[in-house]
């Protein structure tokens, strides 16, 4: 049942969720309507600058101490590679590995004469178990499901963002050497490989995690890593709106949008929350209908029942085998698919998009790079240009304004935060230009302590020019989410 709207009296948003039958579309009854509090409240976590660690005479010693156990660790690694059977290993249970890599490091230790005490012993029994069967000091970042991203520069500096904050890690790779030999265990396992003559490669970590390095000499200071950690729990409309990443007024509009099968296109910058909106945009499709995803890494995470899933593939090491998102999606198109997701509208396959949405697969939806919504239309008209395809601009922007709906605009502020900077409607073409109307907007105000940035959404005043189309099919939004009111 379309509820959006009822709010508990803590003010708090509330936990809504989606329709629970696929035959949901019910007339709203008794929305009331909050006007949005002034400022709205921060709680999404907040990008604090960059750490840069400054040494203390402690902290020397204390990282002379970790090279140290570093050196240990290498050394004890090189002794297990000679020891261990390295073809048992995959056949091992965890416990005997582990019991036997114990074993092998203690007489390491003693051979070498350096003692340790038991919690060294035991973290470093656990890193050589790590670096055996994982990939060595990424595991235990990789087992924190707290860090979002990790950002490697060369083997001595690891980023991670965890709670949005983006610090510089104590982990690290023993050499240049190390770091390479986990990037190529990690792209081996796709039947990939990344050396000099091929020096950047995509790829799917074991738990989803998607990954990016690129090696020197085209990375000038060490190999350049970046992981995206897989979230298991994908953030929900209910989490964004009370992060503050829009308004519950928005989700409402958001939630009429995508029930009623407007075409939408999440735009953004990198990292700015694109994935995650569409994401949670999906959660608003009714579970009867079938849908096809198309991504180059698989990320989303829908919840209905009737889904296709499909991922490119990129070409193998002989340069042979690739299937493009391109070609998923033309083979989609003969899987008579209710909605089509593509990840990420990049390249050739934007004309497909495009007719697929023009043609009965209304409802789809994808994401683009671009910074508003004039430039995600001057981004799909560039992608059309460079498909070859010999199409008169005017073309061009008349398949655009028929196929989009609707450009939802999500942005990292400077505060680290995430938020819906503007819900725009295509309305039509007007001498020979896409016309648009944006229905919601954020404004910045001015910046709060410790560099919070403080603003409003507000609706711009302007009727939705789909709101007939919302009433017809029961999601009858009263008029005054679209007005400002005196606060505003
Ligand atoms: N509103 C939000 N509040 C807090 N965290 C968010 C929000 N939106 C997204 N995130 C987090 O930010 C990170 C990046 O999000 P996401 O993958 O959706 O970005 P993206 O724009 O698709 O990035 P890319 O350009 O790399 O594909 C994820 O860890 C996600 O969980
Ligand atoms: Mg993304």
């Amino acid at each position: 049942m379309f509820k959006r709207y009822s709010k508990p009296a803590t003010k708090k948003p509330t936990v809504v969720k989606a329709p629970a039958s696929p035959t949901a579309k019910k007339p709203a009854v008794g929305i009331s309507v909050e006007k949005p509090k002034a400022v709205v409240p921060v709680q999404a976590p907040v990008q604090a600058p960059v750490a840069v660690p400054t040494k203390s005479a402690g902290e020397t010693k204390d990282q002379k101490r970790k090279d140290r156990l570093m050196d240990v660790r290498m050394q004890m690694h090189k002794r297990l590679l000679e020891t261990l059977n390295l073809a048992a290993i995959d056949k091992a249970t965890e416990s005997d590995l582990r019991r036997e890599i114990s074993a092998v490091t203690m007489d390491g230790l003693q051979e070498i004469g350096i003692v340790l005490n038991k919690t060294e012993r035991d973290d470093l029994v656990q890193e050589l178990v790590d670096e055996v069967t994982g990939l060595g000091p990424l595991e235990p970042l990789l087992r924190d499901d707290d860090i979002a991203d990790i950002l490697i520069n060369g083997h001595k500096q690891i980023f991670i963002e965890k709670s949005g904050k983006l610090t510089l890690s104590d982990v690290r790779f023993a050499d240049e050497k190390h770091l390479l030999r986990v990037i190529d265990k990690i792209v081996s396992a796709v039947g990939r490989r990344v050396d000099e003559s091929n020096p950047y490669v995509d790829a799917r970590l074991k738990d989803g995690s998607r990954f990016n390095a690129i090696v020197p000499p085209i990375a000038v200071d060490g190999a350049l890593v970046s992981i995206r950690k897989f979230k298991k729990e994908k953030l929900s409309i209910d989490q964004l709106a009370a992060f503050g990443a829009f308004t519950e007024e928005m989700a409402a509009y958001l939630q009429a949008a995508v029930a009623t099968r407007l075409n939408i296109i999440v735009s953004g910058g990198t990292g700015s929350g694109k994935t995650t909106t569409l994401n949670a945009l999906s959660s608003f499709i009714a579970n009867d209908e079938r849908i096809a995803t198309i991504e180059d890494t698989a990320e989303l995470q829908l919840q209905q029942t009737h889904l296709a899933r499909m991922e490119s593939r990129p070409a193998s090491v002989e340069g042979t085998g690739a299937v493009t998102q391109e070609d998923c999606l033309r083979n989609a198109l003969r899987m008579r698919p209710d909605r089509i997701i593509v990840g990420e509208t990049r390249g050739s396959e934007v004309l497909d998009m495009l007719q697929a949405m023009n043609t009965g697969h209304d409802g789809s939806m994808t994401t683009i790079h671009a910074n508003n919504a004039r430039d995600a239309i001057a981004r799909l008209e560039n992608m059309i240009a460079m498909t070859g395809v010999d199409l008169p601009i005017s073309a061009s922007r008349a398949q655009i304004a028929s196929a989009v709906n609707l450009i939802v605009q999500v942005k990292r502020l400077q505060d680290g935060s995430r938020r819906m900077t503007s819900i725009t409607e295509i309305v039509g073409m007007e001498g020979g230009i896409i016309s648009m109307q944006e229905i919601f907007k954020y404004e910045v105000r001015g910046t709060g302590e410790g560099g919070k940035i403080i603003g409003d959404f507000t609706p711009t005043g302007m009727r939705s020019s789909y709101a007939d189309r919302f009433k017809q099919w029961g999601y009858d939004l009263p008029a005054s989410i679209y007005t400002k009111t005196a606060a505003q």
